[in-house]
């Protein structure tokens, strides 16, 4: 059974294609050279393109991901045999503590994993395996959403589209912004595939604001450092930057 919306083989096999040339990704590279991070830990790594490229860089990388489909892309790419593969997500760590470069001394967040935890208990939780898999002093960088920019109103506008999906042939994709509780939004968004089948995809993301998320991060043992814009979308999601305190309540 999936796991969730990524979980499905369509959307799987064409998530690559949907996201484009990464430029998001490279802010996080630039950080993992600023920090001199050797080894990485990637929360919810997808198709697995941040956790290859560190690997091909050198970096020890172990990357966990609940979506078996998106595991399997991710598994195919060049240098994936040189990454720790998870199936499952940050909890699920300890139990294959044996086969990971665990503790990291980097952990990320690429392309808004954080705002997948929808409520506090699911968000701590992650945030406290993290701290475990970290080394003392270790950093973890993820990206969220501003929740002022309101970008669900951005979205609502972009009803409906077409896309090539090589293979499979021009698919009609048709988005609607379907609740907006604050602090979280879902949306769903049909693709309709040239052959008549229709892929269904429902999403719900929380907009954290930035007190909530500090609060957060103390609470689970980390030291807010900062959040700063994203590079490639200024004004809209904040790079958060943390560190790990020795334990929680702690300053070292
Ligand atoms: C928008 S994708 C981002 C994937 C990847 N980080 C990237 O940069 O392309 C969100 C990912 O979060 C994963 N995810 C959902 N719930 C999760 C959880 N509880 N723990 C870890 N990952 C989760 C999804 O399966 C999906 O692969």
């Amino acid at each position: 059974m999936a796991v969730n919306e990524f979980d499905h083989p369509f959307i799987a096999a064409t998530y690559d294609q949907v996201e484009g040339s990464r430029e998001d990704l490279d802010q996080y590279v630039g950080i993992a050279r600023a920090l001199g991070a050797r080894s990485v830990l990637d929360i919810g790594a997808g198709t697995g393109t941040f956790a290859v490229r560190m690997a091909a860089q050198g970096l020890s990388v172990t990357a966990v991901e609940p979506a078996g489909e998106m595991l399997e892309v991710a598994q195919d790419k060049p240098h994936a045999e040189k990454v720790h593969w998870v199936h499952g997500t940050a909890a699920d760590l300890s139990e294959h503590a044996a086969q990971t470069h665990l503790p990291a001394d980097l952990a990320v967040m690429t392309a808004n994993v954080a705002q997948v935890f929808l409520t506090d208990e699911d968000w701590l939780g992650t945030l406290r395996a993290v701290h475990e898999n970290l080394t003392p002093g270790g950093h973890l960088v993820f990206e969220t959403r501003i929740p002022e920019r309101r970008a669900w109103e951005d979205w609502a506008r972009q009803a409906e589209s077409t896309w090539e999906a090589p293979g499979v042939g021009t698919v009609r994709e048709v988005f609607e912004v379907t609740e907006v509780d604050l602090p979280r939004v879902t949306f769903r968004s049909d693709s309709h595939l040239p052959d008549g089948t229709v892929v269904p995809s429902t999403s719900t993301l929380i907009f954290r604001p930035l007190e909530q998320i500090q609060q957060t991060l103390a609470e689970a043992g980390f030291e807010f450092l900062e959040a700063r814009d994203a590079p490639d979308r200024p004004g809209r999601e904040w790079v958060v930057i943390a560190r790990r305190l020795a334990s929680p309540g702690t300053e070292g």
